[in-house]
C-alpha cells in the first residue's frame, strides 16, 4: 500500500534527526491520524538518562496536543532490523490505539510488520478499569 510505503519512507528519512548521543541507537516515529494529518517523532535523550523520550511518544503528544485523538497508522523505524514499541510507549500507544490502528514496525518501505495493540500489549490496563 503506497499510504504505507509513504510513512515508512517518511519515517526513515527523519530518523538521522534522533538526538541519541548516549545509546547512538536512533528511532524515527510518524503517525498518520483518521483524518489524514502526520507527526513526526524521534528519540531525544538526556544526560541523566531516565528523562529520554522514545520518538512514538514524541510523536503522539505531538498530535494528541494539536487536538488529535484517533490513529489510523503509528509507524516505527529504528536502528535495528525490527524495532518494536517498549514497554512504557506500547502502554502510552494503548490509551490513543483502537482496533483498527494499525501499528507497523518497519525495516524498509518493502518489509514491514503491522499489528494491532491488543497483539502488542494483550490484557492491558486502560482507561476501561477506570469507568
Ligand atoms: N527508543 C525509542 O525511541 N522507542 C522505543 O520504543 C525503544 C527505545 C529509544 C530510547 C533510547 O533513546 C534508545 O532508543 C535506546 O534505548
Amino acid at each position: 500500500m503506497t499510504e504505507i510505503k509513504d510513512l515508512i519512507k517518511k519515517a526513515i528519512e527523519i530518523k538521522k534527526r534522533a538526538y541519541a548521543p548516549y545509546s547512538n541507537f536512533h528511532v524515527a516515529c510518524v503517525v498518520m491520524t483518521k483524518s489524514g494529518r502526520i507527526f513526526e517523532g524521534v528519540n531525544i535523550e538526556n544526560a541523566a538518562y531516565s528523562p529520554t523520550l522514545c520518538a512514538e511518544r514524541n510523536a503522539l503528544s505531538t498530535a494528541i496536543t494539536e487536538g488529535e485523538r484517533e490513529f489510523a497508522y503509528i509507524v516505527i523505524t529504528g536502528d535495528s532490523e525490527y524495532t518494536y514499541p517498549c514497554g512504557v510507549c506500547r502502554q502510552f500507544i494503548r490509551e490513543f490505539a483502537d482496533c483498527d490502528t494499525k501499528i507497523i514496525v518497519a525495516r524498509d518501505p518493502e518489509s514491514y510488520k503491522t499489528y494491532r495493540i491488543d497483539e502488542l500489549l494483550p490484557e492491558s490496563f486502560s482507561k476501561k478499569d477506570l469507568e
